[in-house]
């Protein structure tokens, strides 16, 4: 009993350690799981998260980055992740340069988060990120990597 139990579960693990993010395709499909990401994004959905303290949602921002937005963006949010400098996506802008689009604009942010784009950006908030991750990870970028130096 207790063997048929472990099985599947170590299955399950073993494949989602060897999992890489998937580089999505363009064209009118994408474009379509785009507009379907923007009509069912719910800005309301954020008010109500709450995180103990500050840190918190920025240090689980930082494991969300880590594991779904470096291998594009970077670790320092330069747009110079492996998937980048490998040629399988387009480089994305920098987060930490001095006049970024987002720099003063966390709705936005996590708006562009969940909704994706049709250039290469995947559509967070519909292939795995809830609502809270989302903030989560919005908050790491705009008060982790650009705070720091
Ligand atoms: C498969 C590669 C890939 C992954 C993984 C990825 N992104 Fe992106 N992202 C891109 C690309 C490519 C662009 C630029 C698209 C364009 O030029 O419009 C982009 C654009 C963005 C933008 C808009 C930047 C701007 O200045 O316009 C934000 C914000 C963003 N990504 C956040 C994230 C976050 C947060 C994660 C992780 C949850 C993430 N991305 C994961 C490829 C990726």
């Amino acid at each position: 009993m207790v063997r048929s139990r472990l099985v599947p579960l170590a299955a399950a693990v073993l494949s989602a350690c060897g999992a890489e993010p998937e580089v999505q395709e363009q064209g009118p499909d994408r474009a379509d799981t785009v507009a379907l990401a923007m009509a069912t994004f719910d800005p309301a959905a954020f008010d109500s998260i709450a995180w103990e303290t500050s840190d918190d949602a920025v240090d689980r921002g930082r494991l969300v980055y880590r594991i779904s937005c470096s291998k594009c963006h970077g670790n320092a949010g330069e747009g110079d992740g492996g998937f980048v400098m490998n040629g399988d996506t387009l480089r994305p802008p920098s987060f930490v340069q001095p006049d970024w689009r987002f720099a003063e604009d966390g709705s936005g942010l996590r708006r562009q988060i969940f909704v994706g784009n049709v250039a290469g950006m995947p559509y967070w908030g519909l292939v795995g990120l809830k609502y809270r991750d989302i903030d989560a990870v919005a908050r790491y970028v705009r008060e982790g990597l650009r705070a720091s130096p």
